[in-house]
């Protein structure tokens, strides 16, 4: 794989050196633990992270893990929820550069609209690193991205559902937040998957923004709408939607799982209790437990090591006939 060894490692190696303790302000709530510092001077690493929010249970478990992995190395951690909003996001980043925090880190809510505030955090010399979603920027401007690969994911959820349905359904697609990379990699995958199928139709594509209530909302509409009365299957791009959208069809008087054939993305646990319960079929796994290679990461980027541009995370993916056995070793 590719290594890059850039003017961050330079800049960071100043940073450590000076080492100045900074970001007295803080734009979010900071979390910090008692351990010692990655740089080793003694000095507590700040590190800037800009979340997306907390549209999921994904989410929810992701933010935990950054959270608990920075307190585990003492590093103090200025955390910033946006509340899915992206001007959010790069008032939070322009805040984490003007307290010159030692790193920053974000998960992009859409793939469009950061240059320009990465290049102010290039200018002011703070090394910035990528988590879950990959922003559609030059690659100098920042160190590298750690996150799974949304197409790949798309693709086995289509790859099973072909499958499953014989190479015949007629689908509904609930998508993610519309712009977001998940959005717009896992609609791709998907429909690649069932190219060859011209009897895998998708009818109906609808956004529920990966929250439960939208996925709810939209499958109700759907379903009394006379389109609605065909489906057969449904994908959704994450459990969340999948899961609000199986008690939509069965407040419509119809089985999820059966009646409606339910495929979805992330592998959270309500999901597996779904599939035991009968009402859900298949998930693929996108792993939100990026804590520790992010701030494995942040420690190289300090540290001035080459690292590679991308780590993709490994997912797998989980039907029905495996729910029960595979539960216990859910952890999210
Ligand atoms: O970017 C990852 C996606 O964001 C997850 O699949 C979804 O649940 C979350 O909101």
């Amino acid at each position: 794989m590719k290594k890059h060894f850039t003017w961050w490692g330079a800049a960071a190696l100043a940073t450590m050196a000076l080492m100045a303790g900074c970001g007295s302000s803080d734009s979010g709530t900071s979390a910090s633990g008692g351990g010692t510092s990655e740089g080793g001077s003694g000095k507590k690493i700040v590190v800037g992270f800009s979340q997306i929010g907390a549209e999921s249970n994904w989410r929810k478990a992701n933010t935990e893990s950054i959270k608990s992995e920075a307190e585990k190395r003492g590093i103090e951690l200025k955390f910033v929820d946006a509340q899915g909003k992206q001007e959010k996001q790069i008032q939070a980043i322009k805040n984490f550069i003007a307290q010159k925090v030692d790193v920053i880190a974000f998960a992009p809510v859409v793939e469009t609209g950061w240059k320009s505030v990465l290049e102010e955090a290039k200018a002011a010399g703070i090394p910035v690193i990528v988590s879950d979603r990959r922003p559609d920027v030059p690659e100098d401007l920042y160190v590298t991205f750690i996150g799974s690969d949304f197409i790949e994911e798309g693709k086995m959820a289509g790859d099973w559902l072909k499958k499953k349905m014989n190479g015949k359904a007629v689908i509904a697609e609930l998508t993610g937040t519309p712009g977001s990379a998940p959005a717009n990699d896992r609609k791709k995958g998907f429909a690649e998957a069932i190219a060859d199928s011209p009897d895998m139709k998708v009818v109906f594509s609808q956004t529920g923004d990966f929250q439960r209530t939208k996925g709810k909302e939209v499958m109700e509409a759907l379903l009394k709408s006379p389109e609605g009365a065909s489906i057969n299957a449904l994908y959704a791009h994450n459990d969340d939607m999948a899961l609000g959208a199986i008690q939509a069809i069965e407040e419509a008087g119809k089985k999820p799982g059966k009646d409606i054939v339910i495929v979805s993305i992330d592998g959270i646990g309500d999901a597996f209790d779904a599939m035991i319960a009968g009402k859900m079929n298949c998930t693929v796994e996108c792993n939100p437990l990026l804590g520790p290679p992010l701030f494995d990461a942040i420690a190289k980027a300090l540290k001035g090591e080459e690292q590679p541009k991308r780590t993709v995370m490994k997912d797998g993916i989980f039907d029905e006939s495996v729910a029960k056995a595979e539960r216990p070793n859910r952890k999210y």
